[in-house]
């Protein structure tokens, strides 16, 4: 989401305080899974705690994160914020729009060109951010939280597992998503930091506000 800061500026107000706990929250939380749930998988060769406390610590702050997704998603279900969200219902303009920022992230942003895509309060996510969000929030990160509540009680959601195909299937899924956040965690951050200055996305997260070019009245 870089921008190149050419003109006059101006500060809009793109995430609105629920968000900004819920992601921080959500930040943390995620770090600490990856540490606790390595920590679980390879116990015999980590020795970041003991696996009793691993154990403890990741059900704990699983429930936590899981409770706090509903901030996320219950804020978007009942304000008009959800706009954000509203996919680009022309599949052509989407898929254009995709490719202009695939083509600004790879090549584009080493030449020092603008961003194609312009944040305003209702259209803070470029096309790419957009649907990765969508994908994330909507389908990975409820099938980790799913996955693993399952596991967390295997006896009690004995039904449920054997209608997800048994304990492996839900284990390899459940680790599948833990590879998939583990790759997020890295990239995630460093998208958001190609902007002027690096520090700019993060600040709007903080603080709720962005830093736009101001459009000609
Ligand atoms: C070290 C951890 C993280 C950092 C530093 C970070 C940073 C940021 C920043 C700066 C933004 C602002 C918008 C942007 O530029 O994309 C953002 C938005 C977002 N992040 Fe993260 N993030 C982290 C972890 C996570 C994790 C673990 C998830 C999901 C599992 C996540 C999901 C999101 C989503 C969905 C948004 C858009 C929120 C909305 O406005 O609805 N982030 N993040």
């Amino acid at each position: 989401m870089a921008q190149q800061a050419s003109g006059a500026t101006e500060r809009i107000y793109v995430h609105p305080l629920p968000v900004r706990v819920w992601h921080w929250i959500n930040a943390l939380g995620f770090i600490a899974l990856i540490l606790t749930g390595i920590q679980i998988r390879y116990v015999d060769l980590v020795g970041l705690m003991s696996f009793r406390t691993a154990v403890h610590l990741h059900n704990w702050i699983g429930f936590l994160l899981i409770a706090n997704f509903f901030i996320w998603l219950l804020f978007y279900l009942f304000t008009d914020k959800i706009r954000v969200y509203h996919p680009e219902l022309s599949p052509m303009k989407h898929f254009r729009g995709t490719l202009r920022q695939l083509r600004y992230y790879g090549y584009g942003i080493f030449r020092g060109d603008p961003n194609p895509h312009h944040v305003s309060v209702y259209r803070k996510f470029n096309p790419l951010q957009s649907m990765a969000y969508q994908i994330i929030m909507m389908l990975v990160v409820p099938l980790q939280f799913f996955t693993g509540l399952l596991l967390w009680d295997l006896h009690r959601f004995a039904g449920a597992v054997q209608l997800f195909g048994g304990v492996r299937v839900v284990a390899t899924v459940h680790v599948l998503c833990f590879i998939f956040f583990t790759g997020f965690i890295l990239v995630h951050p460093y998208l958001a930091s190609l902007a002027h200055p690096p520090s700019r996305h993060f600040k709007a997260m903080i603080t709720g506000y962005e830093e736009v070019e101001k459009k000609p009245d």
